[in-house]
């Protein structure tokens, strides 16, 4: 069925800068594993240059990658113990909380104005967790992505990374609205019979939920491996967690049987923003209710999955998204998009998203205001 267009006003023209990206969320850095010990690994987020790197506890870090003397990367320099990191250049050294701890030039003392920021990070769910902004970073805030800790590892694919040259927000505008997988994934991920009328989206705090049911369809590529069968109800049930980091539960059951009796998985997507137009794309996806049977052929399985996937994202998704980002970029006035009923969840996420950056320009303008009046008072 073709979506039908709503009298739902859209924004004003789809802005996409620095100016959109929240500073006080909690970000994925890097896997787990991507941070080795005794390897310094940079990262640009936000447009800002971070540098991880372990400390000899095991527990992870990260300051800003560019030094406070003559700008140089961090991240090429060496990593000396006591959690020291020596610039390339000059050879300031800097701790794991971005002070300036070594000047070996001179008479050795430290400028105020040496000392570097640094980042809270928290490993997680096999991810390092980054928080960019000034405000307090609770770790209970990290979405639950707990389902990787406990799946057995043949029914986990491998970690995923692709980087994607588009705004953050035109990958989340591509995954709250799965409509796209019936054009863009034929026959792996959608079929014509996937393109359903009732979408459902739901809000619970900063959380949102688009729900995609459909009856008696048949069954995309994916799911039919999984599950064996050729036509079933499926479901598409993906969360936003604000700003940038999504879970979709994706199955099927046998047609008129309920969910529980079905298969499929949950497919994990972790948006960092690198730059205005360039985004890290982290993703997995964990087996529910494995109906597959033998240890080997769920490995082989959850190898397809994952080879499926990445064709998915790399072959047909990122590059629609790339040129839908440079058609907009090639346009000499502002855009404003035609609004179908399958952007109900993108509009949702995008009121959510616009309050938060709202609410952190105020509260921005208010701590301004207060240093100004410190200033004045002194
Ligand atoms: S640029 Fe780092 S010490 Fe000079
Ligand atoms: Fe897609």
């Amino acid at each position: 069925m073709t979506a039908v267009i709503t009298q739902v006003k859209g924004p004003a023209a789809m802005k996409q800068g620095a100016d959109r990206f929240p500073r006080n969320a909690w970000y994925v850095g890097l896997w787990a594993h991507e941070l080795p010990e005794g390897k310094l690994v940079p990262q640009t987020i936000l447009c800002e240059p971070v540098v991880f790197f372990r400390k000899e506890d095991g527990t992870a870090a990260a300051i800003l990658d560019r030094c406070s003397h003559r700008f140089a990367p961090l991240s090429m320099g060496k990593l000396l113990p006591g959690d020291r990191v020596q610039c390339p250049y000059h050879g300031l050294e800097f701790g794991a909380t971005g002070a300036c701890v070594k000047n070996p030039h001179g008479n050795c003392t430290i400028p105020n104005a040496a000392h570097l920021r640094s980042f809270p990070v928290v490993e997680k769910h096999g991810f390092i967790w980054i928080w960019m902004g000034d405000r307090v970073a609770d770790p209970a805030a990290i979405p639950d992505y707990g389902c990787l800790d406990t799946s057995p590892e043949e029914h986990v694919t491998n970690p995923g990374y692709l980087k994607i040259a588009a705004h953050f927000e035109l990958i989340v505008d591509n995954l709250l609205d799965l409509s796209h997988t019936t054009y863009v994934h034929e026959g792996i991920l959608g079929t014509a019979g996937t393109v359903v009328a009732n979408i459902a989206v739901e809000q619970s705090g900063d959380v949102v939920v688009v729900s995609r049911p459909s009856k008696d369809a048949e069954t995309p590529g994916m799911l039919k491996m999984l599950s064996g069968f050729e036509r079933g109800d499926q479901w598409s049930t993906i969360s936003w967690y604000a700003p940038s980091n999504l879970i979709l539960e994706y199955g099927v059951s046998k047609v008129g049987e309920p969910k529980e009796k079905g298969t499929g998985y949950f497919a994990l997507h972790l948006l960092t923003p690198e730059t205005e137009r360039s985004t890290h794309y982290r993703y997995s996806a964990v087996r529910w209710n494995v109906i597959t049977e033998g240890k080997e052929s769920n490995e082989e399985i959850r190898e397809k999955i994952g080879k499926l996937r990445t064709f998915a994202f790399a072959e047909q998704d990122a590059p629609i998204i790339e040129a839908q980002q440079r058609r907009m970029d090639e346009s000499p006035t502002p855009l404003n998009p035609t609004l179908l009923a399958i952007d109900a969840g993108p509009m949702r996420y995008r009121r959510v998203l616009d309050r938060l950056l709202q609410q952190e320009r105020e509260a921005n303008e208010a701590s301004q205001e207060l240093v100004g009046d410190t200033r004045k008072a002194s």
